[in-house]
């Protein structure tokens, strides 16, 4: 049995999926930690593995992710087709490719944007000139009435300087949109999983200390949230379906019913319970692994 929790967790989760179509991208950022393999899912594949995945279960959002997606010239028409289905969609981007002219219903689409702190840190891992180039997108975004949010990869340099970001931000768009901090994949992350694991620069970019990584994760938004609870069907590039968007071990294939892929998921789930350690937690797919994150949590203080 699935403690009472996360089987509510799990009920929500269900209703959203994850779907990584490419891990090609435009641009090469100082401490991406994915690989740019070469796969990339057609819409045909997706559309049917949502088209089969509606028949077992009901669906309310998907969440794509890359690479970088917006650099898919039929991605637009993609999302189209998606929300005439009534399907809220999101799209996590660098922002740096503004597509936004053909997205025909702005307000059923979310368009969370990398920013990595203040202008000149951000550029300094993604190039010069992109800062702009993603608030121009986000201001776009903005008035064309998309939901719109932001992601901020979060190390040693820009921690200090998380207040004067998000100052600066409202500044640029008028709005502070929810923002989530990831803080730097941990080494633990980097040396665990077996293909999102690309070090990447670190002088200028220095992971969070362990006092450092306590402390955003109890004063910020962060991903993975403390709480956890982050699973979902979620479909990689090469095909394999995870338990959840940094999964490691498959569920299976996307060409596989997606009532057994769900059934995996609920027995993984049932194996956390088994041996779960932290009260209040919803409970992670793959424990084993936890991002990395387990030692900080053993750190915080339990409620
Ligand atoms: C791999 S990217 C793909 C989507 C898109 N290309 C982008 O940059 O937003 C997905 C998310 O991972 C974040 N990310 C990349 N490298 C990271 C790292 N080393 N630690 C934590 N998050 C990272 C990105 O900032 C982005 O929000
Ligand atoms: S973080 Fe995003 S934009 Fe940067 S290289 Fe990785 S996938 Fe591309
Ligand atoms: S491994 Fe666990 S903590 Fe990490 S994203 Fe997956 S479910 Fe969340």
């Amino acid at each position: 049995m699935i403690a009472q929790v996360a089987a509510v967790q799990l009920a929500n989760a269900l209703k959203h999926i994850y779907i990584n179509p490419l891990e090609r991208c435009n641009l090469n950022c100082q401490i991406c930690y994915t690989r740019k393999t070469s796969p990339i899912l057609t819409s045909t594949q997706i559309l049917d593995f949502v088209t089969a995945y509606q028949k077992v279960q009901k669906l309310e959002t998907i969440t794509f992710c890359g690479g970088e997606v917006l650099a898919l010239a039929n991605f637009p028409d993609l999302i189209n087709t998606l929300t005439q289905q009534s399907l809220f969609i999101q799209v996590i981007t660098n922002g740096t490719i503004n597509v936004l002219k053909k997205i025909q219903h702005p307000n059923s689409v979310n368009f969370i944007v990398s920013i990595d702190g203040i202008e000149k840190l951000h550029d300094a891992n993604r190039g010069l000139g992109n800062y702009q180039k993603s608030i121009n997108f986000l201001r776009h975004a903005i008035k064309l009435g998309c939901h719109c949010e932001v992601f901020s990869i979060v190390h040693h340099q820009n921690l200090n300087l998380i207040d004067e970001f998000e100052i600066e931000l409202k500044k640029e768009l008028g709005v502070l949109p929810p923002i989530t901090y990831h803080p730097r994949k941990p080494p633990l992350y980097l040396e665990t999983h077996p293909v999102a694991n690309i070090l990447g620069q670190v002088t200028g970019f220095d992971f969070l200390t362990q006092s450092e990584m306590l402390e955003l994760m109890q004063t910020r938004r962060v991903f993975p949230s403390p709480e956890l609870g982050c699973y979902q069907i979620a479909v990689a590039s090469d095909g394999q379906v995870y338990g959840c968007c940094e999964g490691t071990m498959p569920l299976g294939k996307m060409t596989e019913s997606p009532a057994g892929l769900i059934a995996k998921l609920r027995q993984r789930l049932e194996s956390w319970s088994q041996t779960n350690e932290f009260q209040g937690c919803l409970g992670c797919s793959q424990p084993d692994f936890m991002c990395g994150i387990k030692p900080y949590l053993k750190k915080l203080p339990q409620k």
